[in-house]
């Protein structure tokens, strides 16, 4: 049974309350965050007065995805926020290591996002200190793309790299994750699944988590 994190970023933000309270009432596990800056990925999402908004009316972790460059600059606001869990991209880190240590010491799980064309193999060195992996299964930046099948062929790759390190870090995917293929990811190796449109855009979103959390 996978972590279920719909990502908000397919709500109805003039009805954000409304959708939390959705998220609450339902087998969701975490509310996923995404936030764009405009320059890391080519879209914008939302900043803090919107997350703190869903701090107020969430009752389960916030998993908070950055898709921005220089992310050490706001670590200390996303905690602030409420983030639990906040990722930072591989690709916009120079000193990841450090960053991940920043991450842990203002109390949250600290996430390494990795984009579709990075190598699992980069991911070698940082596997002890990292909580969580966010494997795009889409190219960031927007929501109901369609998933990336080499995915599941990197999902093999990391789970045998953590086996191999003793780490207990958990393997979310992220874009394009529906009906079709959750039950390949999970029995791939999969622990999360974030799911955005295939939520939101159901005639009944609650009954598609809890199908999710079926499987
Ligand atoms: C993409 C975001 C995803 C997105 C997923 O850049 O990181 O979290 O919201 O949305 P779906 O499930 O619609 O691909
Ligand atoms: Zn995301």
């Amino acid at each position: 049974m996978a972590i279920i994190a719909p990502s908000i970023l397919s709500a109805d933000f003039a009805n954000l309350q409304r959708d939390c309270e959705m998220l609450n009432q339902s087998a969701a596990d975490w509310f996923h965050v995404d936030i764009m800056d405009g320059v890391f990925v080519p879209n914008i999402s939302f900043g803090f007065p919107v997350v703190k908004a869903i701090k107020k009316h969430a009752t389960k972790p916030l998993d908070v995805h950055l898709m921005i460059v220089d992310p050490d600059r706001y670590i200390k606001a996303f905690a602030d926020a409420g983030a639990d869990y906040l990722s930072v991209h591989i690709e916009a880190c120079n000193h990841l290591h450090r960053t991940l240590q920043y991450i842990k010491a203002e109390g949250m799980k600290a996430g390494v996002a990795v984009n579709p064309h990075t190598p699992v193999s980069q991911l070698e060195d940082i596997v002890a200190d990292t909580d969580l992996f966010c494997m795009m299964s889409v190219n960031p930046g927007f929501g109901g793309q369609k998933f990336i099948e080499n995915t599941y062929r990197k999902i093999e790759k990391l789970k045998d790299l953590i086996l191999r390190a003793g780490s207990k870090a958990l393997i979310e995917i992220d874009g394009g994750v529906d009906g079709n293929n959750a039950a390949k990811l999970i029995a791939t190796g999969a622990d999360v699944l974030v799911a955005g449109n295939y939520v939101f855009s159901a005639a009944n979103p609650t009954a598609t988590i809890e199908s999710l959390k079926a499987i």
